[in-house]
C-alpha cells in the first residue's frame, strides 16, 4: 500500500508547532553572538527543515480548501506567500545562493517576512480552529514525531553537506549566518543603522561624553578618550547578516568607571536617542572605540565614539554615544530588541 502521509488535521497541527518553532529559534538565531547560541541557530534549520517536509503535505490540505469560496482567501494566499518567501529567503541566504533580492539583503527580506507572516498565522489558526486530540499523546504519535523530526535533521545533514562539499558561498558563513564583510578594511565594512536612525553629523570639538556612575556625572571630551589607547580585535556581527573582524582601539569603560557599587546595569546612549541596557558584570569587556584599525571611525561607522560589545550582536553595538550612565535598573529591563 502507497504511504498516504499525515491527515489535514494533523499536518495543520504540526505546521502550526514548525512555524512556532521556527519563529522562537529565528529570533535566538538574530540575538546569538557567540558561540554558546550556535545551538540555536542549527536549531532553527533543523525547524526549518521540518517546514519544508510539510509543505507537500500542507499543499494537500490548501488544495482542498480552494474548492471551498471564502471571502477572506486572500488573506490565506497572502500567508502562502509570505511562507514561501520566507523559506526561499532563508534558504537563499544559508546556501549563499541568493544572497540579495532586488537589491534588499535577503536576511532582512526573510526576516521581515517571518514577522509579517506570524499575524497571520495566530488569524488562520484562530479562524480554523484544528483541535488537538487525546490520541496526539498516544505512543504512536510521538513516534512519528520522532520519526519526523529525524527525517527534518536528515534534511538539514544533507543540506549542509551538500553545501560544503559543493563549496557554495554559504560554506563560508559563520555560525550565526553571517557573510564575512570588511574585515580588517574598515572602508568597506558595511555601515547598517538598527531601524531608523539617520547618520548624525558631530562637531568632534563641541561633543561630549556625560559619564554617570548614579551619583556623580561628569563630561569628557574626545581628547581625553583618545588618550587611551586599549585595543581589541572584535568581530562586528549585524543581525542583516554580515560579520567583519576589525582592530578597535580606545578607552575601556571599566577605565571611566572604575566603582559599580550597587548598579545593575550601564545605559549605553547616543545621540540619536537609542539606548542599550547591559549587565554591569560586561563592564570589563566594553570598549569605547575612537579608532578602527588605526584610523578615526568614519561618520556611519559611529564617529566619534562607539561601543565595542564583544560576543553581541552588531545592535548592541551603540555608535554616536554621548552618554553612558550606571542605573539601579536590571538588564533584562528594555525590549528584546531595541523598537526604534
Ligand atoms: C517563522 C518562520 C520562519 C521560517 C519558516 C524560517 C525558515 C528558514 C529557513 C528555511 C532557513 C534556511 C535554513 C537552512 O537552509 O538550513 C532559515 C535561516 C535563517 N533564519 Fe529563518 N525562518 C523563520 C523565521 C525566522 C525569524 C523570525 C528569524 C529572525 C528574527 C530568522 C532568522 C534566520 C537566520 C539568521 C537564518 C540563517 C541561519 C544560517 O545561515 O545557518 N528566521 N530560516
Amino acid at each position: 500500500m502507497a504511504f498516504r502521509g499525515p491527515g489535514g488535521r494533523v499536518t495543520n497541527l504540526a505546521l502550526l508547532v514548525a512555524l512556532l518553532l521556527a519563529f522562537a529559534t529565528g529570533v535566538g538565531a538574530v540575538a546569538s553572538g557567540s558561540s554558546g547560541g550556535r545551538w540555536v541557530v542549527i536549531a532553527h534549520g533543523v525547524v526549518a527543515m521540518a517546514v519544508v517536509v510539510l509543505v507537500p503535505w500542507k499543499g494537500r490540505v490548501v488544495r482542498r480548501g480552494l474548492r471551498r469560496a471564502r471571502h477572506t482567501r486572500w488573506l490565506s494566499l497572502l500567508l502562502a506567500v509570505l511562507a514561501v518567501t520566507t523559506l526561499l529567503t532563508g534558504i537563499g541566504s544559508t546556501t549563499g545562493l541568493v544572497r540579495s533580492v532586488a537589491g534588499a539583503l535577503g536576511m532582512w527580506i526573510h526576516i521581515a517576512a517571518a514577522l509579517a507572516l506570524l499575524p497571520l498565522v495566530v488569524w488562520h489558526v484562530l479562524a480554523r480552529r484544528a483541535r488537538p486530540r487525546r490520541a496526539d499523546l498516544s505512543r504512536r504519535t510521538l513516534i512519528r514525531a520522532g520519526l519526523f523530526a529525524g527525517t527534518a535533521a536528515g534534511l538539514y545533514l544533507a543540506q549542509s553537506a551538500v553545501v560544503s562539499v559543493a563549496g557554495l558561498p554559504g560554506a563560508g558563513r559563520r555560525f550565526t549566518g553571517s557573510y564575512e564583510a570588511g574585515s580588517f578594511d574598515p572602508d568597506s565594512m558595511p555601515s547598517y543603522i538598527w531601524l531608523d536612525d539617520t547618520t548624525p553629523t558631530i562637531d568632534p570639538q563641541r561633543w561630549r561624553l556625560t559619564v554617570s556612575d548614579g551619583s556623580t556625572t561628569r563630561e569628557v571630551t574626545l581628547r581625553d578618550l583618545s588618550a587611551f589607547d586599549t585595543r581589541v580585535r572584535a568581530t562586528l556581527d549585524c543581525t542583516s547578516g554580515w560579520y567583519a573582524e576589525q582592530d578597535w582601539a580606545g578607552a575601556p569603560v571599566r577605565a571611566l568607571l572604575p566603582h559599580t557599587g550597587h548598579a545593575r546595569s550601564l545605559l549605553v546612549h547616543s545621540t540619536t536617542g537609542y539606548w542599550i541596557r547591559f549587565p554591569v558584570r560586561d563592564l570589563d569587556h566594553l570598549l569605547l572605540a575612537t579608532t578602527v584599525n588605526g584610523t578615526p571611525l568614519r561618520p556611519g561607522h559611529g564617529f566619534p565614539v562607539r561601543l565595542v560589545a564583544p560576543g553581541r550582536r552588531g545592535f548592541w553595538w551603540v555608535k554616536w554615544i554621548d552618554r553612558i550612565e550606571l542605573t539601579s535598573t536590571p538588564w533584562w529591563w528594555q525590549p528584546p530588541f531595541p523598537l526604534t
